[in-house]
């Protein structure tokens, strides 16, 4: 008995072994449609109250033709990748001072994380 208990836990532990990337993946659109789907579309050329993010990571700041953005985004020099994405969205305001982007920043690093790797996954 003990042995088959201990079978089925081998098993199930398997199970969520295989299941877990695509888990945490499902876990940041979470964090994105609770804080930035109001102002950002993930679709690449549509723009909401702020630039679509489709192709966010590996993109240089300011750079989504026919959005206005504030001359902060635009001098501020950024490339986007996951480490200065996870510092912006923690607090947008100081790390890009002057930023139009009015949002008080996710502030769970656990969040940030899974947000981010979700942004990652957006070409
Ligand atoms: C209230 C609306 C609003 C919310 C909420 C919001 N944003 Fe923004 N976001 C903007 C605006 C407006 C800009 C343009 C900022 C500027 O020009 O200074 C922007 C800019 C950005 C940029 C820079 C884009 C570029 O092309 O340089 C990123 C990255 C970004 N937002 C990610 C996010 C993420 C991720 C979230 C959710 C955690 C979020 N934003 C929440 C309005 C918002």
């Amino acid at each position: 008995m003990k042995r088959l208990a201990s079978i089925g836990l081998a098993a199930m532990l398997g199970a969520a072994a295989v299941v877990a990337p695509a888990l945490a993946e499902g876990e940041g659109e979470k964090v994105f449609k609770k804080f930035c789907f109001v102002c950002h579309a993930t679709e690449p050329g549509k723009t909401k109250l702020g630039p679509s993010l489709h192709g966010i990571v590996g993109r240089k700041a300011g750079t989504v033709p026919g959005f206005k953005y504030s001359d902060a985004n635009v001098n501020s020099g950024v490339i986007w990748d996951a480490a200065k994405l996870e510092t912006y969205l923690a607090d947008p305001k100081a790390f890009m001072p002057g930023t139009k982007m009015v949002f008080v920043g996710v502030k769970r690093a656990e969040e940030r994380k899974d947000l981010v790797a979700y942004l990652a996954s957006l070409r």
